[in-house]
């Protein structure tokens, strides 16, 4: 194949290590000038690539991209947009290859959840249709930790270390003051379907007494008496309660405890509120001073407190997933294959799309304990090694030293705009 063009876009809700992705993508793809000629990213994900709104990442010098392994946020500009179905909206499609073909792109590289990979899935199945086959690669990120057959997801590792390590902390100053004043912390966490991020707050303590006492997960059904039973239980034995509820917390009818009432392009309920919702429970019931606090996208962003493990799984993925397209593997995404627990070691494999594309993978019953307010001992030997290691950004006055990027944008070759 001559040289053609590469396109990379970032997808969902971004994380403090997708940049760590991107920067792969661009470095390994520089490495191979003689087969990539230029990696165009996608301003805002897909909507970049159908409005002809491309980003010229040759622009950038080496140290800027560089600098992308140490900065959150999404450096392009994420974008919650899923592409229809080819029959209901097969417009789309042909526009991508057409925009493809008019830059002579034939490299997609999609760095997203379970949604994006079934986008990545389509195009790469639609490019063939339309006769101007692209080489379409999935890269694996989310916090939410819920894609199947990758042994985690880059995101997850970062949010975890930072959801442990605030849950320990605040569990400090609660205790401090717990007998005159506050006795019950609730932090809320991000994960909408799958209590992964919740799981990881488990790791703050391991004997019964530490903190967090009480876990709630999306997976199961939430018990208000039960749980107000244990509330009080822990008060009276420890002093203080700290809880960690999952914003994907929900009723045993399916019904979220917090559901904000609106919706996202994916058709996904937007979440968030249900810890004031859980302290407002425990006060009616037995007056209990609380406070709460809702980790929302600070969790995510906590690029300062990112995992060692998760930002080189995160470097690892971007990396293999141009390795692969390289070797002529289409519609396929670099997962992680977990060896052993102790030492973690791990290595990257492949796995077609098809078998990741709209699937969520929810937290094993066995990582529960049998109250349901916890986590097992295999649960925490999953979690404890992603969560390893520090890398720490550069600091520069006090505050992190990120890069942001000049986002040259590419020239238009198009006549016809496109609406989104
Ligand atoms: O993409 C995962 C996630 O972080 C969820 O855990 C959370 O519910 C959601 O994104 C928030 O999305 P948004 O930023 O689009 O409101």
């Amino acid at each position: 194949m001559s040289r053609m063009n590469a396109f990379y876009a970032q997808s969902g809700g971004v994380t403090s290590v997708i940049n760590a992705s991107a920067c792969a993508v661009i470095e390994t793809a520089r490495k191979h000038r003689n087969k990539i000629a230029n990696v165009y990213a996608g301003r805002n994900g897909i909507i970049g690539a159908l409005t002809e709104d491309l980003i010229d990442t040759s622009k950038e010098t080496a140290a800027t991209i560089a600098g992308l392994r140490h900065t959150p946020g999404g450096a392009f500009g994420s974008a919650r947009y899923k592409l229809k179905s080819i029959e209901e909206n097969r417009a789309e499609y042909e526009r991508l290859i057409e925009v493809f073909h008019a830059h002579n792109i034939g490299y997609f590289f999609y760095n997203g959840g379970n949604d994006s990979m079934d986008t990545a899935h389509k195009v790469s199945l639609i490019s063939k249709q339309l006769g101007f086959p692209v080489t379409c690669l999935g890269i694996p990120k989310t916090v939410d930790n819920d894609l199947p057959v990758t042994d985690n997801c880059p995101g997850f590792g970062s949010v975890a270390k930072y959801v442990a390590v605030s849950t320990r902390e605040a569990a400090l100053d609660v205790l401090s003051m717990a007998k005159t004043s506050t006795k019950v912390f609730v932090l809320e966490v991000m994960g909408r379907h799958a209590g992964w991020i919740a799981a990881a707050g488990g790791l703050a303590g391991s004997a019964p007494e530490d903190a967090p006492h009480i876990i709630l997960f999306p997976e199961v059904p939430f018990d208000e008496a039960a749980f107000l039973a244990r509330v009080k239980k822990c008060v009276e034995a420890y002093e203080y309660c700290v809880v960690v509820v999952s914003e994907g917390a929900r009723y045993p009818d399916g019904r979220f405890l917090a559901e904000a009432g609106t919706r996202d392009a994916f058709g996904h309920a937007q979440l968030g509120g249900v810890a004031p919702v859980v302290a407002n429970m425990v006060r009616e019931k037995f007056g209990y001073k609380y406070h709460y606090a809702v980790a929302d996208y600070l969790q995510r962003s906590a690029r300062h407190i990112a995992s060692a493990t998760d930002v080189r799984q995160a470097y690892a993925v971007g990396k293999a997933a141009v390795q692969m397209a390289l070797k002529g593997n289409s519609a396929v995404m670099p997962v992680i294959k977990r060896l052993s627990d102790k030492p973690y070691r791990w290595r990257i494999e492949m796995a077609p799309l098809a078998r990741v594309a709209n699937k969520e993978k929810m937290l094993p019953k066995r990582y529960i304990t049998r109250d349901g307010f916890g986590i097992t001992a295999a649960c925490r030997r999953y979690l404890e090694p992603l969560i390893r290691g520090e890398d720490y950004p550069p600091y520069i006055n006090g505050l992190p030293k990120y890069v942001s990027l000049k986002n040259v944008p590419v020239a238009k070759r198009l006549e016809t705009d496109f609406v989104v």
